[in-house]
């Protein structure tokens, strides 16, 4: 880390934790809370804004997705935005620790003062802990229902929602005009249970439930799940006479048929009451039958909300009281640690079970070594464990007043105890540097095999496992050449299922370059570094020589990748120079080229799937930001005309865009584009640039 000054090394620290994170909660596997995530991010943001860091450089640039592959995706006729927090971390300017009293006093005060009027009236409700849905109702029939998405578009799930039966598939009364209305989905706790009892693996709780039987393409049969809905906002109308406050649409949408909790709902024109009432609500908690996962503050008076208006993600109308998650102290009884995918070592805590938000706690994660130290964590200290409603529990903090004598300091592996390999240290992690690691050999074919990376169907961890230890397969190649005889004499698996995997590997052969890359745990690099060298690069074999002169300090690989002027970018975006160093190194590693050699050979396809990429000059290379609404083409549309001509689309502005592309309505990328003197262009211009495209190549 040489000479860096500290924040940057933390910032990178963070950064480092987040991108891990977010593969981990893309993956279906998060390991910490959500509000340990959000932490994270938080603090990232204060030391990015404290630093200046370059927008198009930090990593909370892009937005959460949830978009799944194979549903078709629709652009939201309003986005689907989230909601500012208060937050128990946030400073003030003097970097004290902000209350949340003071959070919600300043945000009411601004309010007040952006509308210029004294007094506003303030409605609160339940936040229920679902997935967000977008219904469409033209002439008061459903029509379609939109996940959030990326927030600017969705996946449509009409046919999953109309089989579930609970929402309501006409508006009582409704007979014309167009509404979109915005609700939760939800899973109440008894249908959940009940449901869960009848499954061989339980699903982990119910909001990842929900969000994974929503996304079923088939939805036979989604109707026996009893997950319900909870209407809270229009979010956009025409043709219909609406109510003008938010208590009273409420109630318009209740007495339409949807489902609201109207009960739960407070009133006052006090954001000291408010906080009340969002404090005191925690004892109704339990009693409710679904989980909930805070509050919202809402202003209620619908037509103040096109005034007081949004950021890019937060609209100024509301604003979420979060709770504090459950917390309980147990005994560490020991420290253990766990190889992953890229060998990562990380402490896992042995527990004395403890009961924390449903379930009984035995392990937690301790996530590294320097971690561990900073908290000061030593074997039989009482410890406190946190599920934050979520998943996987953690060990937020050790009670030192219970300290005993005994209690022994943790000493960080010199080597890896799977294989006994010298342990290598790289920034705040250890790694087990051998790749032949039998832990990381099943970690490592778990991933590949993952949903997020060949999709090999019917392969799940539990064959991974078996084809590991009884078939003796190694590298993913070996998968491919695994026979239906040798698949059906596992356990629990019979002729049909061994040829259904055996399908499932040959259908995986094609996934291309991208999947294939995300699917080799190569470090730093995860789906969007695997889309981006693909992109680039097209086929293994290009990239495979790059990386060898990069790694033999070609001076021109180096700076096609990782310029040493740092006005200028590299090939790939967002790849800086020690990362590039690390993805090189071990694309050109024995072990890595053997892999892609034994792909080749069993027939996967190793070159780019987007066969139809075809360079456009003018836009090749170039970063482009899209902004407002462009006359004819979506934003989902024109990224993908850009990407096709070999361009990027960046969601930021800085000194390093090349266009803009401004619509109707455009706002502050507008503005900060002016600013730095980027060149604006308009959706004509753009489609100038890529007639080429629809030439004939
Ligand atoms: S108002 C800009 N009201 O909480 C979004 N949201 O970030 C406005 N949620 O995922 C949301 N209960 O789906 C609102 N009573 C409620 C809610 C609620 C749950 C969810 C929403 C979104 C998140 C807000």
């Amino acid at each position: 880390m040489g000479g860096e000054p500290k924040a940057e090394v933390e910032l990178e620290q963070l950064a480092e934790q987040i991108r891990y994170h977010e593969a981990a909660y893309r993956a279906g596997a998060p390991e910490i809370p959500d509000s340990a995530f959000d932490d994270l991010v938080e603090r990232y943001q204060e030391l990015a804004d404290e630093l200046g860091i370059d927008a198009a450089d930090r990593v909370d640039a892009k937005p959460g997705e949830d978009h799944t592959a194979g549903f078709e995706t629709v652009e939201h006729r309003v986005p689907m935005l989230s909601l500012e927090k208060l937050s128990p971390n946030r400073r003030d300017s003097n970097g004290e620790p902000m209350p949340i009293a003071d959070q919600l006093s300043a945000w009411f005060r601004r309010r007040l003062k952006e509308l210029e009027v004294e007094t506003l009236p303030l409605i609160i409700e339940p936040k229920v802990d679902g997935i967000s849905v977008s219904l469409s109702y033209v002439d008061g029939a459903l029509e379609r229902a939109l996940t959030r998405g990326d927030g600017q578009s969705g996946d449509v799930i009409t046919k999953q929602v109309i089989q579930l039966g609970t929402v309501p598939l006409r508006l009582e009364g409704v007979h014309e005009g167009e509404l979109e209305i915005r609700g939760e989905l939800y899973w109440p706790l008894a249908e959940f249970a009940r449901f869960n009892a009848t499954l061989d693996k339980p699903l982990i709780n119910p909001r990842n439930g929900c969000a994974g039987m929503m996304k079923r393409k088939d939805p036979e049969g989604i109707e026996e799940t009893g997950i319900r809905s909870f209407f809270y906002q229009v979010a956009w109308d025409s043709g219909v006479a609406l109510p003008k406050t938010q208590g009273d649409m409420l109630q318009w949408l209740a007495d339409r048929g949807g489902d609201v909790y109207l009960s739960e709902i407070f009133c006052t024109d006090s954001d000291e009451e408010a906080l009340r009432y969002c404090d005191e609500y925690q004892a109704r908690r339990e009693g409710l039958g679904f989980d909930i996962d805070g509050m919202v503050i809402k202003i209620d008076d619908l037509q103040m909300y096109a005034r007081l208006g949004a950021t890019g993600h937060h609209p100024h109308w509301g604003i979420a009281y979060k709770f504090p998650p459950e917390r309980k102290p147990t005994k560490l009884l020991d420290i253990q640690v766990s190889v992953g995918k890229s060998g990562k070592l990380t402490p896992v805590a042995i527990l004395e079970p403890v009961f924390v938000s449903g379930t009984t706690v035995r392990r937690a994660s301790l996530h590294n070594f320097v971690e561990l130290e900073r908290k000061d964590v030593r074997i039989g200290d009482t410890v406190l464990i946190e599920k934050a409603g979520e998943i996987i529990p953690q060990v937020v903090e050790v009670d030192k007043s219970k300290r005993k004598r005994g209690a022994r300091r943790y000493v960080p592996p010199t080597e890896c105890p799977t294989c006994g390999t010298e342990a290598v240290s790289e920034e705040i992690f250890v790694y087990c540097p051998n790749p032949a690691c039998p832990d990381q050999i099943r970690e490592r074919l778990r991933h590949f095999a993952s949903r997020q990376a060949m999709d090999i169907d019917g392969l799940g961890e539990v064959l991974v496992d078996q084809v590991v230890d009884k078939l003796g397969v190694r590298s993913p190649d070996d998968l491919f050449r695994l026979e239906v005889d040798a698949l059906a004499s596992l356990d629990r698996m019979g002729q049909k299922s061994a040829e259904r995997v055996v399908a499932g590997l040959e259908a995986a052969k094609s996934r291309g370059l991208a999947r294939v890359l995300n699917g080799l745990a190569i470090r730093h690099v995860g789906e969007t570094m695997a889309e981006d060298l693909a992109a680039y690069f097209k086929t293994a074999d290009a990239l495979l020589d790059f990386a060898a002169r990069y790694v033999a300090e070609d001076e021109e690989a180096i700076e096609t990748v990782a310029p040493a002027k740092s006005t200028q970018r590299g090939a790939i975006e967002g790849l800086a120079r020690k990362t590039a160093d690390s993805i090189f190194a071990e694309l050109d590693s024995p072990a890595v080229r053997k892999v892609f050699e034994g792909l080749a050979d069993v027939g996967v396809d190793l070159s780019v799937k987007t066969a139809d990429v075809r360079e456009v000059a003018e836009v090749a290379g170039k970063t482009f930001v899209l902004t407002g609404t462009l006359p004819t083409l979506k934003r989902t549309e024109a990224t993908k005309l850009i990407k096709e001509a070999g361009g990027k689309v960046s969601g930021s502005v800085s000194k390093k865009t090349d266009y803009v592309v401004a619509g109707a309505e455009a706002g502050s990328k507008l503005e900060k584009a002016q600013a730095l003197g980027v060149t604006v262009i308009d959706e004509e211009a753009l489609l100038a640039f890529l007639a080429p495209l629809q030439k004939p190549a």
